[in-house]
């Protein structure tokens, strides 16, 4: 019987089925009622009493040999049926194609309208130190915006922080000396705001700087209506408001007749047909001369804009914080563009 037993094991140990019918056949053969094993255990009652405990022991390891082979198989063919049914590799391959963030899209757009009018694209880095975020830009040493408030600094004296606007990259441009300069400037920005609909720490500005002989406001006005009637449509009006920024003398804000109404007035307008889209101005010769340029040669005008602020209006998102949830129901909606 120990023989037996033995040449039984190495069969059940060598068996292979390689498909459902072959392990029933294995089933029967060796583990149904009427198979090998439970026959072996029927011929046990003839075995001589004192054998009984080793015949006993091996049996009993034959019979969990074959069990366990019989359980294993059974599931790796059951997973093997559930996963070719799951996934049928003749299939074709269905088109998954990814889109662009919105803010990608309008930064991309506005880079395009005004390359097509000769500036080039300038970038500069985001963590920035205090005289290409301030100094140069002819903030006074005690002016508001240096605050702890609004500038997330990484080091004190000498400062680094994190750039709270793009207007760094001006200085960063007119520093190297070549000339004439007719740049844009895309890129973060990080303001220690708290974040709301309308507000968030971190956003996008689009810088733009055109410096040389002889450039005027009028030069200003005319490239940003340009930029207006392209990025909303040529129905779009633009009125000018004076304002204050240290880094240009004079100084404006620019509105554009609201998109959404047409200027008849609307809550997005706040019913005054107006929406502000960016600070701009003349280049202040202090900044000009920190920068390295002779102010009595040259002259510029600068402007900034936020990304968010304008793809709000051009989408009619109204709350900003979409743009950082990473929502793909949100996303997907802007897959079709380019
Ligand atoms: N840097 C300003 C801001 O972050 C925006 C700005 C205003 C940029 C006027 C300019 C400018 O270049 O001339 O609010």
């Amino acid at each position: 019987m120990k023989d037996r037993i033995a040449q039984l094991l190495d069969e059940v140990q060598h068996a292979v089925p390689e498909t459902k019918e072959q392990l029933e056949e294995f089933r029967l053969k060796f583990l149904s009622k009427k198979g090998l094993i439970p026959s072996l255990f029927a011929d046990f009652r003839l075995v001589a009493a004192e054998q009984r405990k080793e015949m006993g022991m091996l049996l009993n390891t034959l019979k969990q040999t074959a069990e366990e082979k019989l359980k294993q198989l059974q599931e790796r063919f059951e997973e093997e049926q559930k996963s070719t049914v799951q996934f049928d590799t003749s299939l074709p391959v269905l088109p998954e194609t990814g889109g662009r963030h919105p803010i990608s899209i309008v930064r991309r757009e506005i880079n395009s309208i005004f390359e097509r009018v000769g500036f080039v694209i300038a970038e500069g880095p985001e963590i920035e130190d205090d005289f290409h975020n301030f100094t140069a830009l002819n903030f006074p040493e005690e002016h508001p915006a240096r605050d702890m408030q609004d500038t997330f600094f990484l080091r004190k004296s000498p400062d680094v922080a994190l750039r709270t606007h793009t207007s760094s990259v001006q200085v960063r441009v007119m520093e190297q000396g070549k000339l004439p300069i007719r740049i844009i400037a895309p890129g973060r920005v990080f303001r220690n705001e708290a974040i709301s609909a309308r507000a968030h720490c971190i956003f996008h500005q689009v810088e733009g700087l055109y410096v040389d002989k002889d450039v005027s406001f009028a030069d200003l006005k005319q490239t940003l209506y340009y930029f207006a009637t392209e990025f909303f449509g040529p129905e779009t009006r633009i009125r000018f408001r004076p304002s204050y920024f240290p880094f240009t003398e004079i100084s404006a804000e620019m509105d554009v007749s609201c998109n959404i109404c047409g200027g008849k007035g609307c809550n997005i307008c706040k019913y005054s047909g107006w929406v502000e889209i960016l600070g701009c101005g003349m280049v202040d010769p202090n900044v000009l001369e920190a920068c390295g340029i002779d102010s009595s040669t040259y002259t510029g005008y600068a402007f900034g804009m936020g990304i968010e602020r304008i793809t709000m209006m051009k989408y009619q998102i109204n709350d900003l914080r979409m743009f950082f949830e990473n929502d793909m129901r949100f996303l997907r909606q802007f897959e079709s563009f380019v």
